[in-house]
């Protein structure tokens, strides 16, 4: 990563804010970047994910908003750094590898829908960054949750290259999946994403826009370094 010439010292109250849509690269960008400029990641996915495997664990019907909302408001979700590797907390146990599986993935977007769900979880997100020093990634975390991020970026790519990684990334959790199966459930999970009421996933008027189809991980979060020094350089 080039970050030679960038004084990480003034990144202390600095937000920087990653939207886009499913499997666009969003997770693991935040997370390098975050670890290499000494900056708290929160990964608001995790946070709807770790809502939708509560409900789905104690039997919670997903259809029923308000008893969702409920739930919602009642757990804790927490982020721990475990051996330099970020954690999900869900009521204090780590449910980074639980939140992962096709069976959550498949009921998240309905969760994520609901008003009042959304409303305890940006509220939790809000107190997690108030003071910056953050990197945050989701769908709303340009346009709602930190509307005034000093860096706002909108990841893309197309949806095979999407769906290609996916398929890797379920591999790695021993799950095999067909690359149809991914470009499908990529495909009505960004339609559910983008046509909700509440907080729809869109661009941000003021977000820079990175495609990755054809860039490599530390390329892409060189794009993103480069945006953080332009915005120190013009302070
Ligand atoms: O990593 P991936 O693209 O699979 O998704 P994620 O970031 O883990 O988010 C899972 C789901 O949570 C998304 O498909 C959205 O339905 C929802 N979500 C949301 O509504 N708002 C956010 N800020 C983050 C995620």
């Amino acid at each position: 990563m080039n970050k030679q010439d960038l004084d990480t010292s003034q990144l202390g109250s600095i937000v920087i804010a990653i939207d886009g849509p499913a499997a666009s690269g969003k997770t693991t960008t935040a997370k390098n970047l975050a670890s290499a400029l000494g900056l708290t990641y929160i990964d608001t996915g995790a946070m709807y994910r770790s809502v939708t495997l509560h409900a789905l664990r104690r039997g919670i019907d997903v259809d029923d908003a308000d008893a969702v909302a409920d739930a919602a408001r009642q757990i804790d979700i927490a982020f721990k750094n475990i051996g330099g590797e970020n954690h999900t907390m869900l009521n204090g146990e780590d449910v980074s590898l639980d939140i992962r599986t096709p069976e959550v993935t498949r009921h998240v977007s309905k969760i994520a829908a609901y008003k009042d769900v959304r409303l305890a979880m940006v509220t939790h997100q809000i107190e997690l960054g108030g003071r910056g020093g953050v990197v945050a990634e989701g769908r709303d975390t340009t346009t709602v949750v930190f509307p005034d991020a000093d860096i706002k970026v909108f990841l893309t790519a197309t949806v095979e290259e999407r769906a290609k990684r996916r398929q890797m990334d379920m591999e790695a959790l021993g799950i095999e999946t067909s690359l149809q199966q991914q470009i499908e459930d990529i495909n009505r999970r960004d339609s559910a994403d983008s046509t909700r009421e509440h907080s729809p996933l869109r661009k941000a008027h003021d977000a820079v826009e990175i495609d990755t189809t054809n860039l490599s991980i530390d390329e892409q979060i060189d794009r993103i370094v480069d945006l953080v020094r332009d915005k120190l350089s013009n302070q």
